[in-house]
């Protein structure tokens, strides 16, 4: 199977060079060979750390009927929006990493693809496969409540902020330079990306089709000295936590900084880390661990749904579906 990547930054070079690397089991484990044929780039003079061909040519690529999956990893929403949709009419298979696209535009772009596989694995947590998780692994229960951590630039600050007292500006231009915060960290501080990845999981788990709008977002911006004070005085940390919780046949999603016991597991979520705990009715409590951001871990998650589609074939349903979606379940408004 042939693969085109529209976006070779950090994550994009990192899918074509593991495609390449790890040639050996991935072709076994997919029953096929997998090829990056070609890498798509808005500027073809910056130099990037891959061996495979480059253009800047996007319709090219998606008029070839050689390629057989569009990997979309260039960020933003508009752009990729067209893309993704001309993949799909194309009856390409789609994988993406993008988060924001698909915190607006999944319910529609599923259906668009109906058949044709349309994956994200890699757009919450990064590496963790937590989609997976929670469709597959999960898949005999009805999910009680989510609880996250899912933005590692926002739980890096706050790491520092808390254990080794680094102020708030000093952090951010830090954890800007470790490459894992958005192009406008914004998202990251605000809260908004952790929404996009909380609504993503909310989708899945219980079937509700909400907007970053609809739910309660606060970011990491105007936690004060004295609650760090508090939180260190009384054992507590303070993390951006994602929340997803069914109480009867409503769904509250929300987004927000919280104390939490050291005590706790995902108290010890520390650092870039991404941590999620998910509550099955029937198992209980599960917990994933993992790097939520950097290249090859996204990687990891991008091509493990290549790996499915091939394996599955391309035009076979995939795992385009929601949990609870017999349930009939609505969102709980931020007031309630
Ligand atoms: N800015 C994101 C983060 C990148 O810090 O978690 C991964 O989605």
């Amino acid at each position: 199977m042939k693969v085109g990547i529209i976006g070779v930054g950090t994550v994009g070079a990192s899918v074509a060079n593991i495609l390449r690397d790890n040639k050996d089991i991935i072709t076994e484990r997919s029953g096929c060979e997998i090829e990056p044929a070609i890498g798509v780039v808005s500027n073809l003079n910056k130099k990037r750390d891959v061996t495979i061909e480059l253009t800047d040519d996007i319709d090219a690529v998606l008029n070839d009927d050689s390629i057989d999956i569009i990997v979309e990893l260039m960020g933003g929403i508009e752009k990729p929006y067209e893309i993704v949709k001309k993949a799909l009419v194309k009856g390409k298979a789609v994988v993406t990493a993008n988060k924001a696209l698909l915190a607006y535009h999944r319910y529609e772009l599923q259906d668009l693809a109906g058949d044709t596989p349309f994956e994200y694995e890699a757009a919450v947590a990064g590496g963790i496969p937590i989609i997976n998780a929670l469709r597959d692994g999960l898949t005999a229960n009805h999910i009680q409540s989510i609880r996250g951590i899912m933005n590692g630039t926002c739980n890096y600050m706050l790491t520092k902020m808390i254990n080794e007292g680094v102020d708030y500006d000093t952090i951010l231009s830090e954890s800007q330079e470790l490459g894992y915060a958005e192009a406008d960290p914004t998202f990251d501080v605000g809260g908004f990306d952790a929404a996009h990845k909380l609504l993503i999981l909310g989708s899945i788990a219980y079937d509700i089709d909400a907007k970053p709008e609809d739910i309660l977002i606060e970011g990491i911006q105007d936690i004060a000295p004295e609650d760090i004070d508090f939180a260190n005085e009384f054992n507590y940390t303070i993390k951006l936590l994602t929340i997803a919780k069914k109480i009867d046949k409503k769904v509250e999603l929300r987004v927000h900084p919280a104390f939490i016991s050291k005590d706790e597991m995902i108290a010890k979520v520390d650092g870039v880390m991404n941590g999620v705990s998910v509550i099955g009715d029937k198992v209980g409590e599960t917990m994933y661990y993992g790097a939520g951001a950097g290249g090859d871990a996204t990687a990891s998650a991008v091509i493990a749904n290549i790996v499915d589609i091939a394996r599955r074939g391309k035009g076979s349903p995939m795992l385009g579906f929601e949990l609870d979606n017999s349930e009939d379940l609505t969102l709980m408004s931020k007031d309630e």
